[in-house]
């Protein structure tokens, strides 16, 4: 009998110990002993040595998919006359380690905030290969960025020409920057992802753009390279890409009637498979048919074709990416409402929306396997929640896991490598977990987990308290 509490596209597996190979990192594999291990490492291993919950990353996965993007996209650009630069849009996941694989690997690294971009910095990576976002940058943060020489600044609003050419005239350089534009264009994805859609926060309407243009150009200190946009994330249909394209080279064809405009930024967004129910686009064919649209339209106006820049970060960083969970505790509920046989298993980990905030957030659906052990059990439907305390407090909404799942066995979830780290936070005073960086066997530590001591540093009356802190 179906369960009537399971979505339409969750596929009840024919085998709960497989592995779907587009879900999972390229060396996520399960032993003949039933144990998964990550390039090598064994989960419990990894669990005994670092603690649950844990991010694991698998470096040579991360390191490829990385290469492979980069290669679509440049080779994309190469096949219509042009360049492209790719930029990791480090958002998704941001570490010094990172960035220094992603400045090793021949990438550029864009950043959104200060943070981000003294991260990049630590990394090593040259700061012209350095981009820099914002709808709301500080006067600091801007005069950082130029001062460290960054590749190009993204102005988001008209308030930010004068802040970024004062900046520009204080050090007395010339900053090259972009104007985000928002095209308006609606991008298959989930709502609050759709960064283009006019009633939103970034960016300035295609209507606004040449009267900016004219203000940046005005300014000796500033250099205008192009136009930049990012139309949503998690991408699956390129038709929103090509009609992105089909405005921006219009409004890049106008501009430059006035004055030499060198680049097209298209930003980031490229789709991934977060669950064995999705079916990403081929990164090759994607990138291709975006390049197409960009001759075709600059053809159409008799215009060369113009250098052009992306920026993907899930594509890079969600894949490559797992965490670990302890199971806790086991409920089976049964929703009497919604009919015979509806009942879910509600199984209890020892993180959630502080290391996961994804699901909360964007009501993002995830994937899960038991990877400590294998089993002969049945799939029983199942939601792997957290311990915070909020009922939304929810890790992987709807899957299957083993009906014998139990207390300490652990769990892997699937492409938890982008915007879950980046997005952790504290919430109910967890602490958050470490990054662990897998490779030919080795397991290495990239970011600590956080310690109780760690949640306090800043509490100014705990550290006072101290004599009555138990220990
Ligand atoms: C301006 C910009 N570029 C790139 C990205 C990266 O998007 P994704 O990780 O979906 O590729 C984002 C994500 O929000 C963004 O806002």
């Amino acid at each position: 009998m179906t369960n009537p509490l399971a979505p339409d596209w969750l596929v009840l597996p024919a085998d709960v110990n497989a592995l779907d190979t587009r879900v999972w990192p390229r060396h996520f594999e399960r032993q003949a002993t039933g144990e998964c291990t990550i390039a090598g490492v064994s989960v419990r291993e990894l669990a005994a040595e670092f603690g649950t919950p844990l991010y694991v990353i698998d470096e040579d996965d991360f390191r490829a998919r990385a290469t492979s993007v980069r290669n679509a996209l440049t080779s994309a650009a190469e096949s219509i006359g042009t360049t492209a630069k790719v930029y990791y849009a480090s958002k998704a996941f941001m570490s010094v380690e990172i960035a220094s694989w992603i400045n090793e690997l021949g990438l550029n690294i864009d950043v959104a905030s200060g943070g981000e971009l003294a991260a990049a910095l630590a990394s090593g990576i040259e700061p012209a290969r350095i981009g820099v976002h914002g709808n709301n940058k500080s006067t600091r943060e801007i005069a950082r960025a130029i001062s460290a020489g960054v590749g190009a600044i993204v102005i988001d609003s008209e308030i930010e020409i004068e802040r970024i050419a004062a900046a520009a005239t204080a050090q007395d350089k010339i900053q090259k920057v972009r104007l985000r534009v928002n095209t308006g264009v609606h991008a298959n994805t989930h709502d609050f992802l759709a960064t283009a859609r006019e009633d939103q926060k970034f960016g300035m309407s295609i209507a606004d753009a040449p009267a900016l243009v004219e203000k940046i150009r005005s300014h000796s200190h500033l250099k205008f390279v192009g136009l930049h946009s990012h139309i949503g994330s998690q991408i699956h249909a390129r038709e929103g890409f090509v009609e992105a394209v089909s405005r921006l080279v219009k409004l890049h064809a106008e501009l430059s009637k006035n004055g030499e405009v060198a680049e097209l930024n298209l930003g980031g967004g490229f789709g991934i498979n977060y669950k064995p129910a999705d079916d990403a686009p081929d990164i090759h064919a994607f990138a291709e048919a975006i390049a197409v649209a960009v001759k075709v339209e600059c053809q159409k106006l008799g215009i060369a074709v113009p250098a052009l820049a992306f920026e993907p970060g899930r594509y890079i960083a969600g894949n490559p990416g797992i965490t670990l969970y302890t199971v806790g505790t086991i409920k089976d509920v049964n929703v009497s409402d919604a009919g015979a046989g509806a009942t879910r298993k509600y199984v209890s980990v020892d993180g959630g929306m502080s290391d996961n905030m994804r699901t909360a957030l964007y009501d993002a659906e995830y994937h899960t396997v038991l990877a400590s052990r294998s089993t002969r059990a049945e799939p029983a439907l199942a939601r792997v929640v957290g311990k915070h305390c909020e009922s939304g407090d929810i890790v992987v909404s709807h899957d299957y896991l083993p009906s014998d799942v139990a207390p300490n066995d652990l769990l892997a979830v699937a492409a938890t490598g982008a915007y879950c780290y980046s997005l952790s936070n504290n919430y109910n005073f967890l602490t958050r977990p470490g990054v662990v960086a897998v490779r030919a066997g080795e397991a290495r530590l990239v970011i600590r987990a956080e310690t109780e001591a760690d949640l306090f540093t800043r509490d100014l009356r705990y550290q006072a308290n101290q004599e009555r802190v138990t220990p």
